[in-house]
């Protein structure tokens, strides 16, 4: 799916907020529980540290604060929001929905509350899904939560998976707005690839030997990767008659410094416009944006005027862009 904004119904991000669990995991510690090293994690990922969620915290634990900073920040109540979605592969547990959980400790009373599931592309299918409903007159005031708890669905013994992901959650306001905001957007699921990145033995299908753990194919992910953060950037840019030189903010899914380094390259765009937040935080998954997007704020790189471009990739396979001016004043 390709698609640019509708030119006469703006919609623009107007709150913003990201929350990581307490507990730092640093590639020292993991490397006292699988045969991994500091070093080895550095060089292939550039990954250095992650936040583990404690163990009485569910995915809403970690939605509750991002959402209310997002609320605020865009100086409105739970009561106000009409739409929630959470977008993740890891919620509270299958039903009831975690947005329906989220939606009665916020207040959002009136809110449709729903979960979504796109892998770690969740965070922007969500966001395509809440302009879609707002541009159309069908919501006003949406809350759009992106965030993971992969702590609990890693096999800690595989050294393959756990030195790659960590826990955080991050949440969005969207809502009318007088000026451009959101401009276009691109989403794709290529199930043929679902194998490279699954959790078999979670949902109705039976398997001879059922696990609940991640599995993954590194190589092919990154191949897939590298393909795709590109491929998907180029294209919403060329629908919405725009060029890399013009992206002020390049926000890409945070799973490996090598895979965003190789899309900066190719993209051709500075690497002072690229966020990256991954060492300090491993892939978060449905949270990798928002959280990205919140330390591009806290370091004053997000100004009401800026060019935006967000690219996410995960599971599915699935992937996804976004393309924005930003309206926000800082939070
Ligand atoms: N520590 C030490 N050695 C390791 C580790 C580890 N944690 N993991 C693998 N190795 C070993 C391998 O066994 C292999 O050894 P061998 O040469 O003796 O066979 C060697 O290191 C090289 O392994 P490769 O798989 O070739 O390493 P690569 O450079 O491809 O890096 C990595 C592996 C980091 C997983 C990379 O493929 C990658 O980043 N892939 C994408 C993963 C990803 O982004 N997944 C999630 C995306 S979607 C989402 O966000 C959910």
């Amino acid at each position: 799916m390709i698609a640019a904004a509708r030119g006469d119904v703006h919609v623009s991000i107007t709150g913003l907020g990201a929350y990581a669990p307490e507990r730092v995991v640093a590639n020292d510690e993991l490397a006292r529980m699988v045969d991994t090293s500091d070093e080895w994690i550095v060089e292939r990922t550039g990954i250095r540290e992650r936040r583990i969620a404690a163990e009485d915290q569910a995915l809403s634990d970690l939605a509750l604060p991002a959402a209310e900073q997002a609320l605020e920040q865009a100086g409105l109540a739970g009561k106000d929001v009409d739409l929630l979605i959470v977008a993740t592969v890891t919620p509270d547990m299958l039903f009831p929905s975690t947005s329906a959980l989220l939606a009665d400790r916020l207040g959002a009373a009136d809110a449709a509350a729903y979960d979504l599931s796109a892998g770690c592309t969740g965070f922007m299918y969500a966001i395509v899904q809440a302009y879609g409903m707002l541009a159309g007159g069908l919501a006003r005031r949406a809350l759009v939560v992106g965030g993971d708890v992969l702590s609990r669905i890693l096999d800690w013994s595989d050294r393959s998976t756990v030195v790659l992901f960590g826990d955080g959650a991050g949440a969005v306001v969207l809502e009318p707005s007088e000026d451009a905001g959101f401009l276009g957007f691109e989403l794709g699921a290529d199930g043929a690839g679902g194998d490279s990145l699954w959790l078999p033995g979670s949902g109705s299908r039976l398997f001879e030997t059922p696990d609940r753990f991640v599995k993954m194919n590194g190589r092919e992910v990154f191949k897939f990767a590298t393909r795709v953060l590109v491929d998907s950037a180029q294209a919403v840019l060329e629908r919405c008659g725009t060029s890399i030189d013009e992206v002020d903010v390049y926000v890409p899914h945070q799973a490996n410094v090598r895979i965003i380094d190789h899309a900066t390259k190719k993209l051709g765009i500075p690497s002072d416009r690229v966020v990256v937040n991954v060492d300090r935080y491993g892939n978060t998954s449905s949270g990798s944006i928002p959280l990205a997007l919140r330390d591009a704020e806290a370091e004053g790189r997000l100004r009401p005027g800026k060019l935006v471009l967000m690219t996410g990739m995960g599971a599915g396979l699935t992937w996804g862009s976004a393309l924005m001016r930003w309206t926000k004043e800082s939070g």
